[in-house]
């Protein structure tokens, strides 16, 4: 019998690994280099927070995002940059795309869909330049401009800053006269955008991916529940009525923006009708699920897109429910006990309003997934008050 090479630690070491930069380190960079180690990645998490949880699975540079310097040497380690969240500067994504481009590569999704999404009213204007319904809404500058936006509104309304809220923060509804004087004293601002409150059946998101050569695909959409504005829980919709008219709408901001990554499109049900309500250029909390519940998942097919390999395939597999954990975890043998639970522990401290993990629960019908997921979600709450 041939003898075995010996394990060569320097070949080892030089071996030449793909290295994924992302900016932010929280859990979605963390699930991102999850599904990407099995494919032979590395990767760079650029994130300020000293302890982020995607520096359990990625080096970590830890540095604030107009901190040049760190941004260069980030840049250079990494053959291709990404994002998971938003809000990240515009200044330091076009810094780094600069300093990418400089060696063929960029940063995907492309500073033009990060800028529309940045700012609440130019994303509005964009959804109604496509031709893609979305709530009626109207600037406010000043406090004198929320009288007109009830005129022209209705009540109740949504105020929202434009810029900077997630997960519900920044935002307030008007439901009358009382609230009406209240948000007039408490206008700070002038980036602010009022929407019409619709009164929708049902929240629903359409998440896609598009490669760099346009190779293009759709999950099931996914049916979501919020609690003060976080999203609490999504369910997978296989054959929903609604899944063409969701993909038409999503495949206009795909062509519009020329755009390379995973794609979350928000949309309230109202009857057939669609309203969108916001997109992330980014992999998102509505498709944690396709992790355990579709063939290839949000993140894994996030990376195919960016590095021009072939998307995977989004087919669902049976019916998944998606819990948020906020705030705490439970207890994980609640979950580990259910057959096909899968816990996700991100590894952040708890806090009130956070998202600490999750848990995706996969059936063979939508009735048991259902119930399953409203049993554990219920239980939860429960132990949240306790
Ligand atoms: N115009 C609206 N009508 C009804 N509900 C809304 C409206 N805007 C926001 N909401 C509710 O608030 C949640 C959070 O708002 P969203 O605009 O998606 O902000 P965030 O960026 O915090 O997710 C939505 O998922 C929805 O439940
Ligand atoms: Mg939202």
């Amino acid at each position: 019998m041939p003898a075995l090479t010996p394990v060569n630690p320097e070949r080892q070491r030089k071996k030449n690994r793909m290295k994924i930069g992302i900016l932010g380190g929280g859990q979605l960079a963390q699930m991102i280099a999850l599904s990407g180690i099995p494919l032979g990645l590395r990767f760079v998490c650029y994130d300020p927070v000293d302890d982020c949880c995607a520096s359990t699975v990625a080096e970590h540079i830890s540095a604030d995002y107009d901190n040049r310097k760190k941004l260069a040497e980030f840049a250079g380690q990494v053959d291709i940059i990404t994002y998971e969240f938003e809000n990240v500067p515009a200044s330091c994504v076009r810094y780094l795309n600069a300093l990418m481009q400089e060696k063929g590569s960029a940063v995907f999704p492309g500073e033009n869909a990060l800028h529309a999404t940045q700012d609440r009213l130019r994303e509005k204007q964009l959804f109604e330049k496509l031709a893609i319904p979305t709530p009626a809404f109207m600037a406010v500058n000043h406090a004198e401009d929320l009288e007109q936006a009830v005129r022209l509104l209705g009540l109740p309304l949504v105020l929202k800053s434009r810029s900077g809220g997630y997960d519900g923060k920044g935002q307030s509804v008007i439901r009358n006269e009382h609230d009406l004087h209240e948000a007039k004293k408490a206008i700070k601002h002038d980036q602010l955008i009022a929407e019409a409150w619709v009164n929708f059946d049902r929240e629903i998101s359409i998440i896609a991916v598009r490669s760099r050569s346009g190779q293009t695909a759709f999950y099931d959409i996914a049916e979501n529940t919020h609690q003060n504005g976080i999203l609490s829980t999504s369910f997978n919709r296989p054959d929903d009525a609604m899944q063409k008219k969701a993909e038409m709408l999503a495949q206009r901001l795909l062509d519009e923006l020329n755009y390379t990554g995973v794609i979350a499109l928000e949309l309230f049900q109202t009857g057939d009708q669609l309203f969108a309500n916001e997109y992330a250029p980014r992999v998102h909390n509505t498709g944690h699920w396709t992790i355990e519940g579709a063939a290839c998942s949000q993140f894994e097919n996030h990376l195919r897109a960016l590095l021009d390999w072939p998307v995977g395939s989004t087919r669902s597999i049976g019916y998944s429910g998606m819990i948020n954990f906020i705030g705490e975890l439970p207890p994980v043998s609640d979950y580990l006990s259910v057959n096909n639970a899968h816990y996700h522990d991100y590894g952040k401290e708890p806090r009130p309003g956070r998202k600490v993990g999750h848990a995706t629960l996969v059936a063979a019908s939508q009735d048991s997934v259902k119930k399953m997921t409203e049993t554990l979600e219920a239980q939860n709450r429960g132990l949240a008050r306790q």
